[in-house]
């Protein structure tokens, strides 16, 4: 597909350390960003590296959601909804041994055709540098690798260009997203 063409043929940011999907972290950027402190003498290592793991701790998953405004969900609602979930992706930055949860995204799917995105957030500390896009690309170089070929998700209004700026459509062909939600 076009789109698929288009988005990956693009020079890679990332780099793979470890194929198998479900477990593999990518660095942004392939180099560390090495700070030193005043004396110069200890290096503090600053990564932003992306992962697939589950085991993702829903109060620190909350405190993102809470940083962007979005409202509150039950987090055992949460915790279901990642559990079933198709694809994970975190991305997180790395100073030294602590990390920090700065980016969240989600996929379902039915493993063979199609899958949805949902939940893009980046960390308000962190956007307008890049990073919500390159997370973007984790996800659908993942998806890829699984064949999935259509992807979809809803955009609030205020992101359809972030969204486009990747390739994604809105209504191609006159598809409509319809919803349904209970009386
Ligand atoms: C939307 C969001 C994930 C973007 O992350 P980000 O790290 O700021 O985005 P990036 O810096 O990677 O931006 C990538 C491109 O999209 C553009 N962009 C980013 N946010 C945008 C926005 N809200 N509207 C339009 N364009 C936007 C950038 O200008 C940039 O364009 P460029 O490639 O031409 O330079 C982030 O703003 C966010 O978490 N928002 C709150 C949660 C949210 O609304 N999620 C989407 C739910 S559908």
């Amino acid at each position: 597909m076009g789109f698929w063409k288009t988005w990956f043929s693009a020079s890679e940011s990332a780099t793979s350390r470890n194929s198998s999907f479900g477990e593999d972290t990518l660095d942004a950027t392939g180099n560390s960003n090495a700070n030193s402190d005043n004396s110069g003498s200890t290096r503090i290592t600053e990564r932003i590296v992306f992962s697939t793991e589950r085991d993702i701790d829903l109060y620190e998953l909350e405190e993102l959601c809470d940083a962007v405004g979005w409202s509150r969900r039950p987090l055992r609602k949460v915790k279901k909804a990642i559990e079933h979930s198709f694809l994970v992706a975190s991305m997180w930055q790395v100073r030294g041994n602590h990390r920090r949860l700065i980016g969240f995204a989600r996929a379902t799917s039915d493993h063979a055709f199609n899958a949805t995105i949902w939940d893009v957030v980046v960390h308000p500390d962190f956007q307008g540098k890049g990073l919500g896009k390159a997370l973007m690309k984790y996800v659908l170089k993942k998806l890829r690798s699984e064949e999935i070929s259509n992807v979809t998700l809803f955009a609030d209004p205020h992101v359809v260009d972030f969204y486009r700026s990747m390739g994604f459509m809105p209504d191609p062909e006159g598809i409509k997203g319809m919803f349904w939600y209970p009386h």
